[in-house]
């Protein structure tokens, strides 16, 4: 990191994908209440998830994390939350059944409001509008008051997100993660279908191994790690004037801490290294992510992974691959290979979602599972072949039954993609379409550990 690094050392910067406010002042309000609005994660917190993706980062544990494209002020619900939760949870106990591996589970939730889009203005008819920038920026509807970016949004955001953070919190650590509600966390929709009866399998056997240990005088009241779990929060860093907001030094140490959330990311389209959200990223400690595309070159990673984690800490930078199912086999290997060569310590994790994105021929904007599913599969086998640990996977997902992606064990059809589309922004899978993913990874990863095993066998 330069010497100069401050939180607001971005500003000096080109800065992509941040809207134009009309009314400067205001704005310059906005963002003075915020920074002095109690944090929402404390440091210490993001130092433990550092830790855990440490684990990560050398191929023991394996990171989970997923949630809504956009969050908004429309579907704030406790039960959205719950049921996104609880899909988390069981996707959770899935790899770590099944495969053997502790899993890190981190929410796209509780501030993952801002979109960067593909183009700055929308245009409907003989209107053009500003683009819809998330629901922290301005709304969703095609009006034009409504799409005059707002400051005053960003208070309703944090205000949304610390309530999101507190239930969550409240989830993970009062008793609802407790392992022995295992079978609760299967319920309505997803009970009765294909991956829920297989799940109920797995539940029943993990209720076995809980009495047996109980019997044997193990349970939630003498092992605190049975009945809570650690939840991680997360959302893109794109926003940089709320995320500057939020950053804090914490008391500790004496080092800078985004405090919006445990852990943030920079996009595909705002990477640039001599460009604003790099230098933002730089001086907060917090571990971080980059989505990696087709678009980036091997020795421009290379670079931003001494820009971003100048001291090679392991489950500071988390390198998130999102190819589209039709490239990744041939686009990983190079970028892996130079990681490996330099000796950077890194996760690898997939995002089998943004590549994937099609026109459906009624005009829905979707993703066809099988190629979600085909995505997370050629990035495990790439791991595989290059010795290298698949880190983990970004998806994008709710705990309801929406029909936004298209198959799945209980097919979503073209026909049947209207009958549930609420996304404020891509398409999400559902809570059965998540499900059938985490089988499939449980999958891979016992593959890759067998592989393992056999290499040290014959070594
Ligand atoms: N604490 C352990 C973990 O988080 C075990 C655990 C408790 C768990 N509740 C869980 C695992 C819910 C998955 C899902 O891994
Ligand atoms: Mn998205």
């Amino acid at each position: 990191m330069s010497d100069t690094w401050t939180p607001q050392s971005w500003r000096e910067k080109p800065a992509k994908h941040i809207p134009d406010y009309p009314d400067a002042g205001k704005l310059a309000d906005v963002e003075k209440t915020l920074a002095g609005y109690p944090p929402l994660v404390f440091a210490g917190e993001a130092r433990q998830l550092k830790a855990d993706l440490a684990d990560v980062a050398e191929g023991n544990a394996f990171l989970l994390q997923g949630g809504d494209c956009a969050e908004s002020f429309a579907e704030f619900h406790p039960d959205n939350i719950r049921d996104t939760f609880r899909v988390l949870l069981q996707m959770a106990v899935v790899l770590t059944f099944a495969a053997g591996s502790p899993v890190v589970k981190v929410g796209r939730i509780a501030g993952q409001f801002a979109k960067p889009r593909s183009a700055p203005t929308e245009t409907q008819g003989d209107v053009t509008l500003p683009s819809y920038f998330g629901d922290n920026i301005n709304g969703i509807e095609f009006d034009a008051a409504q799409r005059v970016p707002d400051p005053e949004r960003q208070l309703r955001a944090y205000s949304q997100a610390a309530s999101t953070l507190n239930l969550l919190r409240a989830f993970a650590q009062g008793g609802y993660a407790d392992l022995n509600f295992v079978h609760r966390w299967n319920m309505g929709f997803v009970a009765d279908s294909p991956q829920g009866h297989r799940y109920e399998e797995l539940a029943t056997r993990i209720s076995e191994t809980l009495d047996f240990m109980k019997a044997c005088g193990i349970d939630a009241n003498s092992t605190s790690q049975l009945q809570a779990t650690d939840f991680y929060t997360s959302h893109e860093a794109l926003l940089l004037g709320y995320e500057q907001a939020m950053t804090r030094i914490d008391s500790t140490t004496g080092d800078w801490y985004d405090t919006s959330a445990h852990m943030l990311w920079i996009g595909d389209r705002t990477r640039h290294p001599d460009e604003a959200h790099v230098e933002f990223m730089k001086g907060i400690k917090n571990p971080i992510a980059m989505k990696c595309g087709p678009s980036l070159q091997p020795d421009e990673l290379v670079r931003l992974c001494d820009a971003l984690n100048p001291d090679n800490e392991p489950g500071r930078l988390t390198l998130i691959a999102r190819f589209g199912s039709e490239n990744v086999g041939d686009g990983l290997p190079p970028l892996i290979r130079a990681v490996e060569r330099e000796g950077k310590k890194v996760v690898w994790s997939c995002d089998p979602m943004h590549g994937n994105t099609i026109k459906a021929s009624n005009g829905y904007k979707t993703r066809p599972v099988d190629r979600i599913l085909k995505e997370v599969q050629d990035f495990m086998a790439v791991h595989r072949s290059e010795g290298t640990h698949a880190g983990g996977v970004h998806f994008e997902m709710t705990g309801s039954d929406v029909t936004e992606c298209l198959g799945g064990a209980i097919e979503v059809t073209e026909e049947s993609l209207s009958d549930r589309y609420h996304t404020h922004c891509d398409p999400r899978l559902n809570a059965n379409q998540a499900l059938e993913l985490a089988f499939m990874i449980a999958e891979g990863l016992k593959a890759e550990r067998q592989q393992r095993d056999s290499v040290a066998a014959a070594g």
